[in-house]
This record gives structure tokens, C-alpha cells and sequence, in this order.
């Protein structure tokens, strides 16, 4: 097709960008851990585009499995009719579930996932006669989504500024961020005081007030990867018990496997109330996102004769669930997750020779879900001003190098602070995982040039 890349930029074209001040590559197709644009330029997707992509890109199984099911029922509605693929992906899901018995809702965003998790949460203390308990308490740093209700929750101020008339009210706690504890402490011997600050928020607002605590089980974008202390959640988990406060995770960038166990909740033996999913449900190839929650959270709405007051036209959408049926077979007939666990640990082990860099500050995460945190002082731990636009700059640097990243920035103070994420299909060979510290290590080379 011959289209110069420099074309697809805004205002050109129809299309409202994600970003009005730069050009998006157009790209044709994608196989493995690779993407390939109209102009024959090959990247290496070590983000997974936002930690989405589990088993790769070009599934043939997926698009027939896709395919097969538009075939035959492309849309039903949730409301009238249930169908094969989401009887089958629900029993699914339900089985690596950390409770028994659980039940699924499915729908197309992890940010109306959470909004529905929230509602759920509330509307189970409505109908047990408790109608004042309707707070939602969150980690700061965090993101939950960009609808209104799953931003006010989310602790990123660049993203809430504009619309803070909009937001509802929201308390937060400090997250498990180890490498920036606001206290200096450090693993083992912390005595996990961050998990306790939910104790004294509760106690703050009134835990007859309090109806949930959300938090992502292992930080995503957020905290870049950071990943709590063994006994974080077992100490969180008893201080809602104690109140009466529901536990919802978000499992959406960790679900799926993405950190070496279905869920990041595995890992610790916790048993959350609710658990939000979305992303590599279906590792991109259909927008779908899932809330489940214990029976017995529902057990209250049934009695009272009513239903779970939410309702969106795409919930329980059969090819989406198709979609997301093919891709947890592909996980368990290959198993991906052992990969995922296995390929985890030497990424890991690799990126951790870019710590010999002066700005690298630290890299952490579990699983394939890895974070690459840069600072200007690396014995301070000073973030770079955000006027020099660090993150930024080294995705779009790694990028002319043909390598993909997720950024995110504002984690060290809510203003400052950059970092990468690194977050590959679950197919990712050694020698990809080589190639992608090589990569790292000329992109922070590039970056002492200009910074
Ligand atoms: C942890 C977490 N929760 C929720 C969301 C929102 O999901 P979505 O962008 O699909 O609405 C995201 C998106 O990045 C996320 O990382």
C-alpha cells in the first residue's frame, strides 16, 4: 500500500487519535511476539500492546473460533437468551476461581467491570439492610479505568485533573509500592504497615459507611509491577473481615495468567470477595472483561426477589465469549502459564543487568508482568522533572528501534516518575527475551544523548 506513516497523525484522516501530537505506524499484522506495519518494519510487542496480548498475535485458532461462533450467533441479548460459549467460559472461569462456587458476569471493558463490582458490592449492603455502607477505599498509586466512577478510584491525577467536578468522592491508602514506602521501610521487616493504613482509613470514615476496598493484587502500570510483601493481603483480607468491608481485586492486567498463576490472587492464598478481569481474557482478539463474585455475595439480592441492577447491551456477548473460550484452551493445551511463570523469572533475571545503568532504579514484577522504574539519582531515588518527559521519550526512542513498551508516569509523587512496563505473550522465546534487554540497553543509550 505505500502509505508514509507521517500521514496517520492528527487532525489528518477521520480517526480521533489516542494522541493528537505524534504518528501511529500503520500496521498490517502481527504473528507471535511480533507486529508488522504497512512499511515492512518488524517490532518486537515486548507490552503486549497494554499487558493485553497473552498467547501472541496471528492465532489462526482464535480468528476460527471467532469466526465459527459470528457464524452462528453473533449477538444475542444477555437479557433474553443464554447460550453455549458463555455457560461454557463462565464454568471456566468459576474453576480457577479463589472460592467455590463463584458466579461470572461478563462484559467489554475492565473499566465497566469495575464500575459493575463497585454496584454489585454496594447493591449487596442495600439489599442487606445496611444502605449506608457505599464508600469504596483504593491504593494510591493505582488505576482502575477511565469511566467515571473507575477514574474517581483510580489514583492518577494528570488523568482526574479535568474532570474532578465529575468524580465521586474517594479515600485512598498508600499502595504496597516497597521501592517508594512512604516510610522507609523495607521487606521483610516492614510489619507491612501499608496494609494496616486501611484499618485506620475504615476507622476514619466509619466502617458502617465503608462498603469495599479495591486494590490490584500485584501493582500494574501503577506501581510498575511492584509486588507486596507475602503477607500484604492476608493482613488486608482480616481487616475487612473484622469490619464488614467487601475485598474486590483487580485481576484485569494480572488475570489470565499473565504473573505465572491464573490469578495474581494464587499467589498469596487469598480469597477476595469479588474479582475484576479483563484484557488477556480473551488476549485481545474480542473486547471482554469479567466480574466474579462468591454466591453467597449475591445470596442477599436473590432473597430479596430482585436482580443485579446492571445491565449493558454487549454483556455476556457470544463471540467475546468464544473468544475468550479459545484462548483459556490455548493456555491449558499449551500450557502458557507454566511458560509464562518459567519465561518470567529469566526476563527477570535479564532485565535485572540494566540495573548496572545509573538511571535505572530498580525492576521488579512477577510472572511476565515486569516494570522498569528510571530516576535521575539513583542513590535518592529522585524521579527525573517531569518537563523532561523521561517515559515518554524512551518508549518513543525503544520504538524507532522496534521495540514496543508501556509507559507510565506521575508514580514517585503523583507528579513525577517514569517507567516502563514489559509484559509479552506467554509464547516469548529465550532469544526474544535476549533481544529485548538488548534493546533496553541501546534505548537507554540512546537516552543519554538527549537527556
Ligand atoms: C489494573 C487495571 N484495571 C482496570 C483497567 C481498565 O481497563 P480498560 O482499559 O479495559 O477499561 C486497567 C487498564 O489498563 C488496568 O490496568
Amino acid at each position: 500500500m505505500g502509505i508514509a506513516m507521517a500521514e496517520y497523525r492528527y487532525p489528518r484522516g477521520s480517526v480521533l487519535y489516542r494522541n493528537f501530537h505524534k504518528f501511529f505506524p500503520l500496521i498490517r499484522s502481527g504473528r507471535g511476539v511480533f507486529l508488522y506495519d504497512v512499511d515492512g518494519k518488524k517490532y518486537l510487542d515486548a507490552s503486549g500492546g497494554a499487558a493485553v496480548v497473552n498467547i501472541g498475535h496471528g492465532s489462526k485458532e482464535i480468528a476460527a473460533a471467532l469466526s465459527r461462533q459470528a457464524g452462528k450467533t453473533g449477538y444475542v441479548s444477555g437479557v433474553q437468551f443464554t447460550h453455549e460459549p458463555v455457560e461454557r467460559l463462565a464454568a471456566q472461569v468459576a474453576s480457577f476461581l479463589p472460592f467455590p462456587a463463584g458466579k461470572v458476569f461478563f462484559l467489554t471493558s475492565g473499566s465497566e467491570a469495575i464500575e459493575a463490582s463497585v454496584k454489585l458490592a454496594r447493591q449487596h449492603w442495600v439489599e442487606n439492610g445496611r444502605p449506608d455502607k457505599h464508600r469504596v477505599i483504593s491504593l494510591q498509586p493505582s488505576y482502575h479505568g477511565n469511566t467515571l466512577a473507575a477514574l474517581s478510584l483510580s489514583a492518577r491525577r494528570h488523568y482526574q485533573e479535568t474532570f474532578r467536578p465529575l468524580l465521586i468522592r474517594s479515600a485512598r491508602i498508600p499502595a504496597p509500592y516497597c521501592y517508594r514506602c512512604p516510610w522507609g521501610r523495607t521487606p521483610p521487616d516492614c510489619g507491612v504497615k501499608c496494609a494496616h493504613e486501611l484499618e485506620k482509613a475504615i476507622r476514619r470514615i466509619g466502617r458502617e459507611k465503608v462498603s469495599a476496598f479495591i486494590g490490584e493484587v500485584i501493582g500494574g502500570s501503577s506501581t510498575g509491577a511492584s509486588v507486596p510483601p507475602p503477607e500484604y493481603w492476608e493482613v488486608v483480607r482480616r481487616i475487612c473481615d473484622r469490619n464488614e468491608v467487601l475485598l474486590i481485586v483487580d485481576e484485569v492486567m494480572t488475570g489470565a495468567g499473565r504473573t505465572g498463576k491464573w490469578l495474581a490472587c494464587h499467589h498469596y492464598g487469598l480469597e477476595p470477595d469479588i474479582v475484576v478481569m479483563g484484557k488477556g481474557l480473551t488476549s485481545g482478539y474480542f473486547p471482554l472483561s469479567a466480574v466474579a463474585a462468591k454466591a453467597s455475595l449475591l445470596e442477599p439480592i436473590f432473597k430479596r426477589g430482585k436482580n443485579f441492577l446492571h445491565a449493558q447491551t454487549f454483556a455476556h456477548h457470544p463471540v467475546g465469549c468464544a473468544a475468550g473460550l479459545a484462548t483459556l484452551d490455548l493456555i491449558v493445551r499449551r500450557r502458557l502459564i507454566l511458560a509464562c511463570a518459567h519465561s518470567g523469572e529469566k526476563l527477570l533475571a535479564e532485565l535485572g543487568r540494566l540495573l548496572d545503568h545509573p538511571h535505572v532504579g530498580d525492576v521488579r514484577g512477577r510472572g511476565l508482568l515486569i516494570g522498569v522504574e528510571f530516576v535521575a539519582d539513583k542513590r535518592k531515588k529522585t524521579p527525573f522533572p517531569r518537563s523532561k518527559q523521561y517515559a515518554e521519550r524512551f518508549v518513543a526512542k525503544a520504538l524507532e528501534r522496534g521495540l514496543i513498551l508501556w509507559p507510565n508516569v506521575g508514580q514517585a509523587d503523583g507528579t513525577n516518575g517514569d517507567l516502563v512496563m514489559i509484559a509479552p505473550p506467554f509464547t516469548i522465546s529465550d532469544r526474544e527475551i535476549v533481544l529485548v534487554r538488548k534493546r533496553l540497553e541501546e534505548t537507554l543509550r540512546d537516552m543519554e544523548k538527549v537527556i
